[in-house]
């Protein structure tokens, strides 16, 4: 019988059916290996299912065990991303692009939260103890009860950790990380797997809250922290723009609290400052109401956020016209185009599109559907929506529009910041009276029509 074996590549993890000295993936010379079960004990023989093994004892759902205990750091916009504060043996990912703010993130939380009680380690595999002390320095932390070192050797970082027990270890980055029992360099995958591995296991060991930073590049590299996702309780995204001062922290995956939660941050020249009400900083830089701007009524995770969709349309001097998007995503754009084409005859042939979610927001959710068609049209007809409107709402193939989750806390939050119409799906449950006048479009060409009909 042919032997089952696999090999794969050590630098990007590329899997392969037989040996060769370079990998076809990466180019990488001599980092193909063969794969060894960790688990099993020697090559497979026979099937499982002939063979006989001991039986594991079932148990019921129910449990007297308490909820593991958390801390607060006293940051609610930190808190309340991580489902209620630090949880006890527990792992995280943090990730995010490289200068996006990590280490300064989780610096200001090592002493926040060693402020409110817990022993603190943090490692920096990257920069030395005077780059962190500096930075420590210019946070105003410097006199902070934190512990710090500068190391990347696994071994030695879990020998410390296990004799000082400390209540949260952060290890920044996980990619410099180097465990001596795996024969690759630092930042490959074997090497960020079997550290985020090794990590997590003690942190639940010992008792311990540990906390990965990852960097991702910009190509979404393979041995980004892709491959520890799967592995720690909870994941975290650090995103923002470069260019703006805002600074967005969700969690994609939560074993302890909901996902899809945001922290909004600002970076300043003191490190981060938490943002109490994003959508007033959001449309703080909104001017008079120009055609192509609209304010779309958006929630991310439990939070409402007002922000302004801007469009431009524009002549195009191109056989095939421009579709450029910041901040959305560029296939239902083109969806939303299509629809409008199809469905409400406003054709977009021949102009170049664009469009921006306004101070580097990245929306996601389908109730955008409806601001975004509402600042495409407005920018091809140029004219200017009622100024004091907010717009959501989802659009599907049809023309149709369709309610949306969470349509009273949109309603609150546009009321909370002085709007006094809104432009939405008609929903088959009543909301309580928000005090905004509403309006309900039967369809997406009822509410082209309605809103630039009589142009
Ligand atoms: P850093 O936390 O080092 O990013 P990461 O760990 O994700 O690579 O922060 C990088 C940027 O943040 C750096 O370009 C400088 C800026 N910064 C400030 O604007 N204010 C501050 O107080 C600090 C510490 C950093
Ligand atoms: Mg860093």
């Amino acid at each position: 019988m042919a032997k089952d074996l696999m090999f794969s590549c050590t630098e990007c993890g590329a899997k392969s059916s037989k040996w060769s000295g370079q990998c076809d993936a990466c180019q990488a010379w001599n980092t193909i290996t063969e794969d060894q079960a960790l688990s099993t004990s020697g090559p497979k023989k026979k099937s499982l299912g002939g063979m006989r093994g001991k039986t594991i004892p079932l148990t019921d759902l129910a449990t007297q065990e308490k909820a593991p205990p958390r801390t607060l750091s006293g940051v609610d916009e930190l808190d309340r991303v991580l489902g209620g504060g630090l949880t006890k043996a527990s792992a995280l990912l943090v990730g995010g692009d490289p200068g996006i703010g990590k280490s300064t993130l989780l610096l200001q939380a090592a002493a926040r939260f060693a402020r409110n009680g817990l022993k603190v380690i943090y490692i920096s595999g990257e920069e030395s103890n005077a780059q962190v002390q500096m930075r420590a320095r210019r946070l105003g932390l410097e006199k902070s009860p934190v512990k710090l070192a500068s190391e990347t050797n696994l071994r030695d970082i879990l020998t410390t950790l296990e004799k000082e027990a400390p209540d949260l270890a952060i290890i920044d980055s996980i990619q410099t990380m180097w465990a001596d029992n795996v024969d690759s360099a630092p930042g490959s995958v074997s090497q960020v797997r079997s550290s985020a591995h090794e990590l997590t296991t003690f942190a639940k060991r010992n008792d311990m809250a540990v906390v990965m930073v990852g960097h991702v590049t910009k190509e979404g590299a393979i041995a980004g922290p892709r491959v520890v996702e799967h592995m720690v309780d909870t994941v975290l995204y650090f995103e923002g723009e470069r260019g703006h001062q805002f600074r967005i922290l969700r969690s994609v995956k939560n074993r302890f609290g909901p996902a899809d939660e945001i922290g909004v941050f600002e970076m300043t020249g003191k490190g981060l400052a938490e943002v109490k009400n994003p959508s007033a900083l959001f449309l703080s830089e909104r001017g008079t109401p120009a055609p192509g701007s609209v304010v779309f009524g958006g929630i991310e995770g439990t939070r409402p956020m007002l922000c302004e969709i801007q469009a431009l349309v524009a002549p195009s001097p191109h056989s095939q016209p421009r579709r450029s998007v910041v901040g959305w995503d560029g296939g239902r754009l083109a969806m939303i185009l299509a629809v409008l084409e199809s469905r409400c005859g406003v054709p977009f042939t021949g102009l170049d599109v664009y469009l921006n979610v306004a101070g580097g927001l990245r929306i996601t959710e389908p109730a955008a559907d409806l601001a975004v068609a509402a600042a495409l049209v407005s920018a091809r007809e140029d004219a200017a929506l009622p100024a004091d409107a907010v717009v959501f709402g989802e659009i599907s193939l049809s023309g149709a529009l369709r309610p949306v989750v969470q349509t009273e806390n949109r309603l609150k939050e546009a009321q909370k910041l002085g709007f006094t119409s809104a432009i939405t799906p008609h929903q088959q449950k009543q909301v309580a009276a928000s005090g905004l006048s509403l309006r309900h479009p039967q369809d997406l060409a009822g509410f082209v029509q309605d809103i630039f009909g009589d142009r």
